[in-house]
């Protein structure tokens, strides 16, 4: 079966990017990187790619001024031009508007670092903290207009730890997105995911029973 091609678009570092890149490196993976796109020319991922031998492409949207239709027919036009079937935003920071979601329905989708519906928008590590959840993590999911929302396909759930900041919880759920956004793209494209009353069902996923409980129960 022919690999899909997916186009990647990143503002900044750039990791989840990168854990895509070495799933796609894998023989048997059903999907190929066909481009990067950024839209911070200064973005550290680019490095990345270019030592990859990937292709890459900067579209800046300040030209743009407020023009987000025009940026966004730009984005569209780019990555086909490309041949991109699909696409990931990761860690793309830019607010993606109804006509550019509506094209790429069900084949756009996101990494979001926190267990969605929970803590939508940005600082998702401080505010779980502040609010003293004792579990976090991270969602991907199909991208529809209104912000980090759309069904849902894989999340992973970390636990909030004594002594944790910001910092260490989000190397923690960093961690898990780099294992979580493969498996959704694999899954993906593997054609086992479908949308049903916007709802994400997927073909053959394994049973998890177990629950992840934090603190663990105490013995004895
Ligand atoms: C990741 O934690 C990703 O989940 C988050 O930005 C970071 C990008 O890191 N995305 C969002 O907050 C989107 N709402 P990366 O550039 O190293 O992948």
């Amino acid at each position: 079966m022919a690999k899909l091609k997916v186009g990647i678009l990143i503002s900044g570092r750039g990791s989840n990017m990168q854990a895509l890149i070495e799933a796609c490196r894998k023989p048997k993976f059903p999907a190929e990187i066909a481009l990067v796109l950024s839209n911070e020319p200064a973005a550290a991922g680019l490095a990345r790619t270019k030592e990859a031998g990937i292709a890459t492409a900067v579209l800046d949207h300040r030209p743009f001024k407020k023009d987000r239709p025009a940026f966004e027919q730009a984005l569209t036009a780019v990555l086909e031009k490309a041949g991109v079937e699909f696409v990931c935003l990761a860690g793309f920071m830019r607010l993606l508007t109804e006509t550019f979601v509506t094209h790429w329905r069900d084949r756009l989708i996101n990494i979001h670092p926190s267990l969605l519906p929970a803590f939508r928008g940005l600082d998702t590590h401080k505010r779980a903290l502040e609010a003293g959840v004792r579990l976090h993590g991270c969602t991907v999911h199909f991208v529809r207009a209104a912000m980090d929302d759309g069904p849902i396909i894989v999340q992973a759930a970390v636990p909030v730890l004594a002594g944790d900041d910001e910092a260490k919880l989000a190397a923690r759920v960093l961690a898990a997105e780099h294992r979580c956004y493969p498996l959704a793209l694999k899954l993906a494209a593997e054609k086992r995911l479908r949308v049903e009353n916007e709802r994400c069902l997927i073909d053959g996923a394994p049973a998890q029973e177990a629950a992840l409980i934090n603190p663990p129960p105490l013995m004895g």
